[in-house]
C-alpha cells in the first residue's frame, strides 16, 4: 500500500476517550452529563465496534464488584481490606475505596438499561460470593455499551464517537498530553485527535506471554486477545509514572478453554482437588503461614491458592481436577424431598452450563466434545499464561492521583485519576494498584476519571496548535510498516521470510518465546531470577531494533504491528520492575529463586517511568500508606 494516498483526518474536542471497553463507557456515559452543563466536547474512539469490545466482549456470568451498602452487610473498609490482603499488602486504599463507594449506583444503572440480574424469592441479588452477584450477562456489553453511545448521541455535535480506529501513539505538547493519533483500520485514513483532556482506558494486555493455546488453539485466551497493551504504552510512551507492572496476574480456570471458576468456588461451594482426591487448600495449609500476614486471612489471596496448586504439580499429584460432580452431589442431598431433589439438580445443572455460555462459550464446547457432564465428572483446571489485568488480580498501570476527600497528600496532585502527565487520565486495565474493580468498578472508575478530566477542561480552556511538520512526522512513523513491505515484498517469493523484514505474527512469536523462557512464563512453571531476567532484557533491546523493521501488508496487519509495539513496552516495563523488586511477593504469580521469600522493607509500591527526553528507565519504591 502506498502511504501518500492517506488522508490525514484531524479531529479537535475538548475530552477524548481512548478505548471503548467498560471504562471508556461509564466515561461516556458521565462526560455526557458534565459536557452539557459546560458545554464541552466529548470524543470517544474505539480500536473495534463498542458492541463487543474490551474484556467484557463476550459477556459475563456474574458482577464481581457489588457491596450492597444500602442493606447495612458490607462497608467500603471491608472491602478496601479484602483487596489489599488478595495483593499481599500493595494497593492504593485511596482509589480502591473511591471505586468502592460508587460502585453500586453504577449497578443499578445496569439493571435500568435491562441487565437481567438473579433475584431471590425476596427480590433481592444473588450472590455469588460476598461481594459478587450473579447476572444472565451474555449481553452485558451490549446493553451497556448502547447507553454510553447514546448518551453521545445525545449531545448532538458535541458528542462523537469513532469505531474501527487503531490508537497508535499519544500527542505531547511540552509537559502535556494534547491527543493521540492512529489510523482507521478500515479505510486509507490517517487520524490525529487534538484534546484539552485525553483519558486513557485502552484495557490491559494479553499474548505478551507464550499461550498455553498453541496449533488449533492459538489466540485462545483467557483474557480478550485483542486487549494487546495499548494501555500502558500509551502512558508510557506520554512519560507517565506506573506502578505495580510486575504484577501480573495468572489465573486458575478451566484447562484448555478457559472457563471461570469463580461460579464452582463461591456459588456451587465446589473443592479442587489433586488427582489423589486431596485438597490442597487443606493439605497444604501450613504453607500458608509462610506467606502471613495475608496468608493466614480468609479468603486466601488468588495468588496463593494458585501457589499451591503448582506445588502439586510440582511434585507429581497432576492434573487437578475441579470436584464439580461432588459440589452438586452435595447441594442436591441437602434437599430431603425426592421430587425437590430431582427439580434442583435440573436447576443446578442448567446454571452450570449457563455459567460458560454467558462468558465462554468454548468451555462450554469443549465440555461437549469431552462427553464430560458436570453433575457426573470432575473437570481438569490449571493456571494460565501471565496477563496484565488491574481491573481483576493485577494491579499493574499508570499511577494516578486519588481523590481529594480520601488521598494522603502524596497521592494528590489536583485532578483525580490523572497521572502524572499534566492532562492525561487513566483508568480501568490502565490504571494501577486499584485491583478488583472488575466490570463494575471499571465502569464506575471511568466515569469517576471522565468527571474529573473535563473540571481539567474547564480550568485548562487555552487553545493551542500542533504543528503540521510534527503530524507529518507522526503520521509517516506510524505507516511506516505499510511503507517497508512496499519497497521489500517483492524480493522473496513468500512474505513471511524476507531478510528486510519482519511480519507481526513472527514478531510476537519472538516476544513471547523470550517472556515465557526467560520472565517465568507458563512452560517455566512462572519462575525467573536476575540472570535470567538480564539475559531476556538483552534480547528484548534487539527486538526493540527490529521493530523498525516491522512490515505490514495491509491496514490489518498495520494494526498487528503497533499491537505488538504496544506489547513489548508492556514487556520491557514488566521486567524492569520484577527485577527492582528483589523479593517474592506473589508467588503463585512469579517467584524469583534468587529471592524466594517476602522482605518487609518491600511492602512498598514498584513504580518505574521511561524518561521521553532522555530514553531512560528510572525505577523509584514508594510507600504504601494505610
Ligand atoms: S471471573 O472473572 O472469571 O468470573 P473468577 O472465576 O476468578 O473470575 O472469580 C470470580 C470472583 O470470585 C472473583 O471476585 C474472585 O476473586 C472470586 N474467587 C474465585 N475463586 C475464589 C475462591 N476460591 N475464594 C475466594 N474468592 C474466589
Amino acid at each position: 500500500m502506498n502511504i501518500d494516498n492517506f488522508q490525514t483526518v484531524v479531529v479537535e474536542t475538548d475530552l477524548l476517550i481512548l478505548g471503548g471497553g467498560m471504562a471508556a463507557c461509564g466515561a461516556a456515559f458521565e462526560a455526557s452529563h458534565w459536557a452539557r452543563k459546560n458545554n464541552l466536547k466529548v470524543t470517544l474512539v474505539d480500536k473495534a465496534a463498542m458492541e463487543r469490545s474490551g474484556a467484557v466482549a463476550m459477556g459475563l456470568s456474574a458482577i464481581n464488584l457489588y457491596l450492597g451498602l444500602k442493606n447495612g452487610k458490607n462497608t467500603v473498609e471491608d472491602y478496601v481490606e479484602y483487596v489489599k490482603n488478595d495483593l499481599m499488602g500493595i494497593a492504593r486504599d485511596d482509589l480502591v475505596a473511591n471505586i468502592a463507594r460508587h460502585v453500586d449506583s453504577t449497578v443499578h444503572l445496569f439493571e435500568k438499561w435491562g441487565l437481567p440480574i438473579w433475584k431471590d424469592e425476596e427480590g433481592n441479588y444473588v450472590n455469588e460470593g460476598r461481594w459478587q452477584i450473579m447476572i444472565h450477562g451474555e449481553s452485558y456489553k451490549s446493553i451497556v455499551s448502547e447507553a454510553a453511545k447514546s448518551s453521545l448521541r445525545e449531545l448532538g455535535e458535541n458528542g462523537q464517537y469513532f469505531e474501527r480506529i487503531f490508537i497508535a501513539e499519544p500527542v505531547l505538547l511540552g509537559d502535556r498530553c494534547v491527543g493521540a493519533a492512529g489510523f482507521s483500520v478500515r479505510e486509507n485514513k490517517f487520524y490525529l485527535f487534538k484534546a484539552k483532556a485525553v483519558l486513557d482506558v485502552m484495557g490491559g494486555a494479553v499474548h505478551i506471554f507464550r499461550p498455553r493455546s498453541v496449533g488449533e488453539g492459538l489466540g485462545r485466551s483467557w483474557y480478550p486477545p485483542f486487549n494487546s497493551g495499548a494501555g500502558a504504552y500509551f502512558t508510557l510512551k506520554s512519560g507517565a509514572e506506573m506502578t505495580c507492572q510486575e504484577v501480573r496476574f495468572v489465573p486458575v480456570r478451566f484447562k484448555d478453554s478457559y472457563g471461570p471458576v469463580g461460579a464452582w468456588f463461591l456459588l456451587f461451594k465446589s473443592k479442587a482437588t489433586n488427582a489423589k482426591g486431596e485438597d490442597y487448600m487443606e493439605t497444604r495449609a501450613s504453607e500458608l503461614e509462610k506467606w502471613a500476614p495475608y496468608g493466614t486471612s480468609k479468603p486466601t489471596p488468588a495468588n496463593l491458592r494458585n501457589y499451591l496448586m503448582l506445588l502439586e504439580l510440582e511434585e507429581g499429584n497432576g492434573p487437578i481436577y475441579m470436584r464439580t460432580d461432588d459440589a452438586i452431589r452435595k447441594l442436591v442431598a441437602e434437599i430431603p424431598d425426592e421430587k425437590e431433589a430431582k427439580r434442583k439438580l435440573k436447576e443446578l445443572e442448567s446454571e452450570a452450563w449457563e455459567d460458560f455460555l454467558d462468558m465462554t462459550i468454548s468451555q462450554a464446547l469443549n465440555w461437549a466434545a469431552h462427553n464430560i457432564a458436570p453433575e457426573e465428572t470432575p473437570s481438569e483446571i490449571a493456571a494460565c499464561e501471565p496477563y496484565f489485568i488491574s481491573s481483576h488480580s493485577g494491579a499493574s498501570g499508570a499511577w494516578v492521583s486519588g481523590p481529594e476527600d480520601l488521598a494522603p497528600p502524596q497521592h494528590f496532585w489536583g485532578y483525580c485519576n490523572m497521572t502524572t502527565v499534566k492532562g492525561l487520565f487513566a483508568a480501568g486495565d490502565a490504571s494501577g494498584a486499584s485491583s478488583h474493580k472488575f466490570s463494575s468498578g471499571s465502569f464506575t472508575e471511568g466515569r469517576i476519571a471522565a468527571k474529573s478530566a473535563l473540571a481539567f477542561c474547564v480550568d485548562h480552556p487555552e487553545p493551542f496548535e500542533v504543528d503540521p511538520s510534527i503530524i507529518e512526522e507522526i503520521k509517516q512513523r506510524i505507516l511506516k510498516p505499510l511503507a517497508v513491505f512496499e519497497t521489500h515484498h517483492s524480493y522473496t517469493n513468500d512474505e513471511d521470510v524476507n531478510p528486510n523484514f519482519i511480519k507481526p505474527r513472527m514478531f510476537m512469536f519472538r516476544l513471547q518465546k523470550i517472556m515465557d523462557e526467560y520472565a517465568g512464563g507458563a512452560s517455566v512453571g512462572f519462575r525467573t531470577s536476575r540472570m535470567l531476567m538480564e539475559k531476556g532484557l538483552e534480547y528484548l533491546q534487539f527486538m526493540k531494533e527490529d521493530a523498525d523493521k516491522l512490515a505490514a501488508s495491509d491496514l490489518h496487519e498495520l494494526m498487528r504491528c503497533w499491537e505488538n509495539i504496544h506489547r513489548l513496552w508492556q514487556a520491557e516495563s514488566h521486567i524492569r520492575t520484577m527485577m527492582f523488586r528483589e523479593e517474592t511477593r506473589w508467588p503463585g504469580y512469579y517467584f524469583r529463586t534468587d529471592f524466594p521469600g517476602m522482605k518487609d522493607d518491600w511492602k512498598a509500591f514498584a513504580n518505574c517511568r521511561w524518561n521521553p527526553e532522555t530514553g531512560e528507565w528510572e525505577m523509584v519504591k514508594r510507600e504504601v500508606i494505610e
